[in-house]
C-alpha cells in the first residue's frame, strides 16, 4: 500500500499554501498519495497514514487554525507520524538564533503532538494581498515585502520528511 499524506495548512495571505502543494508535489515525485486542505476545512484524519501541519506566523504565533486542528484531532495524530512546518519572515535570515525563535513558535503544536521533523521556511509578503490593519501592522514591525521563499530548500525537507513520515 502506498503512503496516503495529508498535508493541513493554516494562512492568511496565501504563501503557507503554495508551499504545502510545493511539499505535496515532491512527496508525489517519491511515490506517496497526498492531499492538501486548509487545516480548518479537514473533518478527519484516520484515512492517513502521516500527517504533515504548517502554519504562517503573525505577530510571533502560529495561525489559530493550525493549534485549533492539532488540539481537535489531537487522539488521531498521537497514533500516526507527524511533521510541522513554519513560514514566517524570521526565517529570512537563517541563523541558529533565529531558527531557535522559529522553533519555539512551534511550542504550543509541539506540546499537544511531538513531532518527527520540523520544517522552518522563509515566507513571503506582498502588501497589497494584505489587509489595512496587516499592512499597518507588517509596516510599523518594519516585516520586509517580497518573496524569500527558497524553493529548494523547501523540496529538500520534502524528501527528509518523506523518509521520516514511512519509516516503520
Ligand atoms: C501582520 C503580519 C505579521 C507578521 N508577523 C510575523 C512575525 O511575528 N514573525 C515572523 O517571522 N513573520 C511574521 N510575518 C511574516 C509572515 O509569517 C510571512 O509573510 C508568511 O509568508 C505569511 O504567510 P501567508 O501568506 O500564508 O499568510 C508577519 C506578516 C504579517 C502580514
Amino acid at each position: 500500500m502506498s503512503d496516503k499524506i495529508l498535508i493541513a495548512y493554516a494562512t492568511k495571505a496565501g504563501s503557507t499554501g503554495e508551499v504545502a502543494e510545493a511539499i505535496a508535489e515532491e512527496l508525489r515525485s517519491g511515490g506517496a498519495e497526498v492531499d492538501v486542505s486548509p487545516a480548518k476545512d479537514v473533518k478527519n484524519v484516520s484515512a492517513y497514514t502521516a500527517v504533515i501541519v504548517g502554519s504562517a506566523i503573525r505577530m510571533g504565533k502560529l495561525l489559530s487554525d493550525a493549534t485549533k486542528f492539532v488540539k481537535k484531532q489531537q487522539d488521531a495524530l498521537g497514533q500516526v507520524p507527524v511533521a510541522y512546518f513554519v513560514v514566517c519572515m524570521t526565517m529570512k535570515d537563517d541563523t541558529e538564533e533565529n531558527r531557535h525563535t522559529v522553533e519555539s513558535y512551534l511550542d504550543p503544536m509541539r506540546e499537544v503532538v511531538e513531532p518527527v521533523d520540523m520544517g522552518l521556511f522563509a515566507g513571503a509578503i506582498d502588501y497589497s494581498k494584505l489587509s489595512f490593519p496587516a499592512r499597518t501592522m507588517s509596516r510599523a514591525m518594519k516585516v520586509s515585502e517580497g518573496d524569500f521563499r527558497d524553493w529548494d530548500a523547501i523540496q529538500a525537507w520534502a524528501r527528509q520528511v518523506h523518509s521520516r513520515l514511512t519509516e516503520r
